[in-house]
């Protein structure tokens, strides 16, 4: 059974992994605008498949990358395909699960719906921000964890002195497994972030980590500002080295410049969003193969 893989524009580097890992090809679609700067998409292959895989990263710009998914879905659907299962690395919107302050949308389950008018038959994508998200969705949406790639990357330089530490709260479950994984104690920090500025404050503790090598994972980095923060923090508490990773790096302006100029020692990244900037403390791993 064949099952060409298309792709937006978001993550061909992702799209051509998978395709390759899979021995599948890659389908053709054009892409363009409008002189309006509308999104204007063709799909070029003159027999498309009954089943066919799309994939497509909500990272920035989202909203331009959330309408040319449903463009393409549709666009599919019309050229015969009969099942498109959606490949969406990293879902955006996805910070916004709750309705934080009075007034504001609940945005994921907005981007759900959007999502679910696209002829999709099924998502996958890695570490949701919050696991409770699949619950926006009617379709069947599998959550696959990065966790086992960061394992095997850290796995072979735990030492003695290694400690896995949780940046906050949400990080909790995920930290206390990866520690289990690796036969390490876990260290819980207590953060509080000001939903007016962003501003992340370390409260305290769970335990000392003075002349420990700290390992971190976290799902995202936005701002950078919980990471560094927590960095700054550890570091101040004695800790040796500082290493992270993390699933999604939404790359925004200036964010890596400031890791590279903070306490953290190594920030490694997933390939869910296509890598734009360099650093000297910047490592990428591929997640393909989890699926
Ligand atoms: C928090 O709940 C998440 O796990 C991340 O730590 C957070 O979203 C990162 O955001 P920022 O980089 O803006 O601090």
């Amino acid at each position: 059974m064949s099952m060409t893989v298309y792709t937006g524009s978001s993550n061909y580097p992702f799209a051509n992994e998978y395709a390759k890992h899979h021995g599948l090809s890659v389908g053709n679609i054009e892409i363009s605008r409008f002189e309006n700067s509308e999104l204007r998409v063709r799909v070029l292959d003159e027999a498309v498949d009954s089943q066919v895989t799309l994939i497509q990263s909500l990272s920035h710009p989202t909203n331009d990358h959330l309408v040319e998914f449903c463009l393409i879905a549709d666009a599919l659907k019309r050229a015969g395909a009969k099942q498109i299962q959606a490949i969406i690395p990293y879902l955006g919107y996805s910070k916004q699960d709750k309705v934080f302050r009075a007034g504001e949308p609940l945005s994921v389950k907005v981007i759900a719906n959007i999502l679910q008018t696209a002829p999709i038959d099924r998502i996958t994508t890695f570490d949701l921000h919050n696991p409770s998200i699949v619950g926006f969705f009617d379709i069947p949406l599998v959550n696959v964890y990065a966790r086992p790639a960061f394992l095997e990357y850290f796995r072979p330089t735990v030492g003695a002195r290694s400690i896995v530490v949780a940046p906050d709260a949400g990080s909790m479950k995920n930290s206390t497994q990866f520690a289990m994984e690796l036969g390490l104690q876990v260290a819980y920090i207590d953060k509080k972030r000001d939903l007016a500025t962003g501003k992340v404050e370390i409260i305290g503790m769970s335990r000392e980590v003075e002349g420990s090598d700290c390992i971190l994972i976290d799902d995202m980095i936005s701002t950078g500002s919980t990471l560094i923060e927590v960095s700054r923090f550890l570091k101040s508490r004695g800790a040796r080295s500082v290493r992270i990773g993390v699933t999604h790096h939404l790359y925004i302006d200036g964010v890596q410049e400031k890791i590279e100029a903070s306490e953290i020692d190594e920030l490694v990244v997933s390939n869910t969003i296509s890598r734009k900037v360099d650093g000297e403390k910047l490592k990428e791993i591929s997640v393909v193969g989890l699926m």
